[in-house]
């Protein structure tokens, strides 16, 4: 049986919808044993030449399995996802059904995230530089939790949401971190007793420190020291009267299972320096926003062949030098940096994708230095260069893991090119685990 429960899923908020749900996307029930693998392959067989378009196949089972990781490692921390990561509705309302919160940036994402059945005191709004509309709404609709790091928002914020509860972030050690965020985030150590003077003044009320390491963090000892210097500002903050309440660790973990570190090495550093700093008896409650590690790994994208061409190295030819010969197959795929791929320009902790065939041929061991392109008109839409595979035809399919994060939430239309479709995938046993029925007819179908 397949189920598609959410086809029009997305169609509670429309302006939403436009702004920031992916348009398409199906819930499937994998029953009776079928695989995420036997899924991909009956999805491409019922492809033809009249659609061809690039999909994704999202593993929810996965993002399950991601969040039972969590708790069994970090137990003292409740997770709240980072929805900027990867905002496909069927991925955040799988996060609210497990009961993590939602780390939103912005009103489109408090919106979307409201709109999909979860409540405001589940949401952290952590943007430190909001514009004043979003404030307001956040106020609106009861969104009190949101971070700062200057004076002039904690100004902005007494005007527009003065019940807010704030959450002081600090600027950490991100140098060993492959994305850094200190250097446009994050109030620095000698400015926070000004600012927890300055909130004082508004009559604001601070509630705690937050701090994000940066992302693809591969040394876990920042966290052991971004843990101390948060619990300098809890000492700050007490002094000038606040009752701080709550740490928000931020993100930094890699989804990937091939990372360097791995989660559990974070988790080992983490819990000693929280129960140093922060013990259980000291009534402070632990957040984390984590986005990569709940779906990077959660996501492959396949892609099609919509094009070829042999590129010959004349030169090579008349020299009849087959050794230093350049040529190279180019392929043209239909999805790109401006669509899926835009990690490929812009997140320094996915610099690379490794797209590997569907369905390889036995004894197709013959490799060739290949080229991979995007679809658009644009030569630096390039996936991959010096790229050694057995040689495709057009209409070959192509997939790619690890593409769950800042891919979905970063895609264009450029070109005209339409962003992939989203097949969530869930087995029989999770759905019924988790009761997703409920979760899913939240919906208004
Ligand atoms: C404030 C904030 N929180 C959380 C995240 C999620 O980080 P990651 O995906 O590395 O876990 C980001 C990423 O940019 C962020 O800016």
């Amino acid at each position: 049986m397949e189920k598609n429960t959410s086809h029009a899923s997305v169609t509670t908020n429309k302006s939403v919808m436009q702004v920031l749900s992916p348009e398409n996307c199906d819930i499937v029930i994998l029953d009776n044993g079928r695989t995420i693998n036997n899924f991909i392959d009956k999805k491409i067989q019922e492809l033809d030449s009249d659609n061809e378009d690039p999909f994704y196949v999202a593993n929810l089972d996965i993002v399950y399995e991601k969040h039972l990781r969590w708790l069994t490692n970090l137990p003292r921390v409740k997770p709240f996802y980072a929805v900027k990561c990867n905002n496909t509705p069927a991925v955040i309302q799988m996060l609210s059904a497990l009961d993590t919160g939602f780390d939103c940036a912005s009103k489109g994402e408090i919106q979307m995230a409201l709109s999909l059945g979860v409540t405001p005191d589940k949401i952290i709004y952590a943007h430190t530089t909001k514009p004043r509309s979003h404030i307001k709404y956040a106020c609106a609709h009861g969104v009190d939790l949101m971070t700062f790091d200057s004076e002039d928002e904690l100004l902005k914020i007494s005007q527009c949401h003065g019940k807010a509860k704030l959450v002081l972030r600090i600027g950490v050690d991100d140098s060993k971190s492959l994305l850094r965020l200190s250097s446009k985030f994050g109030a620095r150590l000698d400015t926070v007793e000004k600012l927890l003077e300055r909130a004082g003044e508004l009559g604001l009320e601070v509630t705690g420190v937050s701090f994000h390491v940066g992302s693809g963090c591969t040394d876990s000892l920042t966290f052991k020291q971004a843990i101390t210097d948060a619990r300098h500002v809890f000492d700050l903050a007490n002094l000038f009267g606040f009752q701080m309440k709550l740490l928000d660790i931020g993100g930094g973990f890699s989804g990937r299972e091939d990372f360097e570190v791995k989660f559990e090495e974070f988790s080992e550093v983490i819990n000693g320096a929280l129960d140093k700093f922060f013990p259980p008896d000291s009534g402070v409650q632990i957040i984390a926003e984590p986005g990569r590690y709940y779906v990077e790994s959660a996501f492959t994208l396949a892609v099609n062949v919509i094009a070829k061409r042999v590129d010959i190295d004349h030169m090579a030819e008349h020299n009849n030098s087959e050794e230093n010969s350049s040529d190279r197959m180019m392929y043209y795929i239909n999805d790109g940096v401006y669509g899926s791929m835009s990690c490929l320009i812009n997140d320094p902790a996915h610099i690379d994708v490794a797209p590997y065939i569907h369905k390889a041929v036995e004894g197709s061991e013959q490799r060739y230095r290949s080229v991979i392109w995007g679809p658009t008109c644009d030569s630096t839409d390039k996936i991959t260069d010096n790229y050694w595979i057995p040689e495709l035809d057009v209409g070959d399919w192509l997939l790619i893991d690890n593409m769950g994060a800042y891919s979905v939430s970063l895609a264009t239309t450029f070109n005209g090119f339409e962003k992939a479709h989203i097949y969530a995938v869930v087995t029989a046993e999770t759905w019924h685990t988790l009761n997703l029925s409920q979760t899913y007819s939240i919906i208004h179908l």
